[in-house]
C-alpha cells in the first residue's frame, strides 16, 4: 500500500488535521468590489455574469488577491446561482440590489427544469476557468472550488431573489413538500456532478456554502442542511477520496457541533455569531475549523482588528485552523485593512 504523503501546501496540511504555528489564510469574497483591479476587470467584462462566464477574465480576478496579498488559497471566481441557471432558471443581477431568478413554486415549474446531468454545457466555462487557474496559480497556493448547498440555492430559486428570512422557501416547504423536496434533490444531484467536474478540472478542495442554514432548526436542519451535505460529500469522496471538503452551515449555532463528523466534511467554516473560544472547544475537537473574524473589521480596521485577529489565532492555536472571515468581505472594505489582517496573522 502506498504511504499517504503529507501535503506540502499549508491549506491542505490544515485540512489533513495538522496544527500549524501560523494558520494559513484566505478570505471569502476575496475577489470582489473592494479591489480597484476587480472593478476594472468587471467593467471590461461588462457585467457580473459575463465575468463569471469568460474564463480568462474569471481567472484574472481570481488571481488578483493572490498577487496583491499572497493568500494561501484562491477560490474559483463564479457564483452559487450559476447552477440554477444551468438547470434552466432565468438569472440576472440588478445593480445595487442583487440577484433575480424565475421562481419555482409548482409541479409545472419543477417539471420544466433540466435533469442534473444536463448542466455541463452551460457550466463548461467554469471548468475552463478552473483549468486555467490550476496552471497559473503559484505552486504554494491551493485552488478551492465551490457550490451553494441545496437549501441555500433553493431559497433563491423559490423566492426568485435574496430574502431576509427565506420566507418563500419555508412557505413552499410547508405547503408543497413534494415540490420542495424534489427541488432539493435536483440541486443535490446537480451539485455532486458540478463539484466532481471542478475537481476533475483541477480544484484541490471544494467548499459547500449553506449561507442560510441558520434559518433551519431541529429536524429541518438535519433533513435539509445536514443530510444533503452528507450525501454530496459521500458521493464526492467515493470518486475523490483525497479531496478535502469544507462545509459552511452559516449561523448553525449548536448545529456546528458534530457537523463535520456527521457529514464527512474535513473542515467546518464558522461565522462570527459564535465565539472562537466556543468553537475551539466544541467544534475544533472534531478537526479543522475555518474562521471567523467579523467582516466589519475590514471596514473599520485599527487596533480592534489587530486585537480580534490575535484573539482568534490564539483561540484556535491548539488544533488545525484556517484563518478566514466569518462571512464575505463587503464592497466598502479598505484594502489596507486586509493587508493588516494578514500581517497580524503571520506575525502571531
Ligand atoms: O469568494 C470569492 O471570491 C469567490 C466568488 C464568489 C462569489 N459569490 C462572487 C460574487 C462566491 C464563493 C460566491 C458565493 C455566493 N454567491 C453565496 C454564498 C456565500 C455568501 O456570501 O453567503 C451567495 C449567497 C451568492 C449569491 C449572490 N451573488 C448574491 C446574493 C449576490 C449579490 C450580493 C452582492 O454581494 O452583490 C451575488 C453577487 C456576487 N457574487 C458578487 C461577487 C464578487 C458581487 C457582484 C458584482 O461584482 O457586482
Amino acid at each position: 500500500m502506498a504511504m499517504k504523503k503529507t501535503p506540502e501546501k499549508t491549506i491542505l496540511r490544515a485540512l489533513a488535521g495538522e496544527t500549524q504555528t501560523t494558520p494559513p489564510i484566505w478570505m471569502m469574497r476575496q475577489a470582489g468590489r473592494y479591489l480597484p483591479e476587480y472593478r476594472a476587470t468587471r467593467a471590461q467584462a461588462g457585467d457580473f455574469l459575463s465575468l463569471c462566464y469568460t474564463p480568462d477574465l474569471a481567472a484574472e480576478v481570481t488571481l488578483q488577491p493572490i498577487r496583491r496579498y499572497g493568500f494561501d488559497a484562491a477560490i474559483l471566481f463564479a457564483d452559487i446561482l450559476l447552477v440554477p441557471q444551468a438547470l434552466g432558471a432565468d438569472l440576472w443581477f440588478v445593480t445595487g440590489e442583487g440577484p433575480r431568478l424565475s421562481t419555482i413554486t409548482s409541479d409545472a415549474d419543477m417539471a420544466a427544469l433540466k435533469p442534473a446531468d444536463d448542466i455541463h454545457d452551460h457550466l463548461s466555462p467554469v471548468y475552463e476557468t478552473v483549468k486555467i487557474l490550476s496552471q497559473e496559480l503559484p505552486s504554494e497556493t491551493t485552488l478551492i472550488g465551490f457550490a451553494g448547498a441545496p437549501w441555500t440555492v433553493a431559497t433563491y430559486m423559490i423566492a426568485g431573489r435574496g430574502t431576509p428570512d427565506q420566507g418563500p422557501a419555508h412557505a413552499l416547504k410547508a405547503e408543497n413538500k413534494v415540490v420542495f423536496e424534489t427541488l432539493l434533490d435536483r440541486i443535490t444531484e446537480a451539485t455532486i456532478t458540478y463539484l466532481d467536474m471542478q475537481i476533475q478540472a483541477g480544484a484541490e478542495v471544494v467548499k459547500l456554502f449553506d449561507s442560510w442554514a441558520g434559518s433551519l432548526s431541529g429536524d429541518e436542519f438535519h433533513k435539509y442542511a445536514l443530510l444533503p451535505a452528507k450525501r454530496i460529500i459521500a458521493a464526492l469522496k467515493e470518486k475523490h477520496p483525497n479531496v478535502p471538503v469544507i462545509a459552511f452551515p452559516r449561523e448553525a449555532g449548536d448545529g456546528y457541533i458534530g457537523f463535520a463528523h456527521a457529514t464527512g466534511a474535513d473542515c467546518v467554516a464558522i461565522d462570527n455569531s459564535v465565539s472562537a473560544t466556543w468553537a475551539a472547544e466544541y467544534v475544533q475537537k472534531d478537526g479543522c475549523v475555518q474562521g471567523n473574524l467579523a467582516s466589519k473589521h475590514m471596514v473599520t480596521g485599527g487596533q480592534a482588528l489587530i486585537d480580534e485577529t490575535r484573539a482568534i489565532v490564539d483561540a484556535f492555536r491548539n488544533g488545525p485552523h484556517i484563518f478566514n472571515l466569518g462571512h464575505g468581505i463587503t464592497p466598502d472594505a479598505d484594502p489596507e485593512n486586509v493587508a493588516l489582517m494578514i500581517e497580524t496573522v503571520r506575525s502571531c
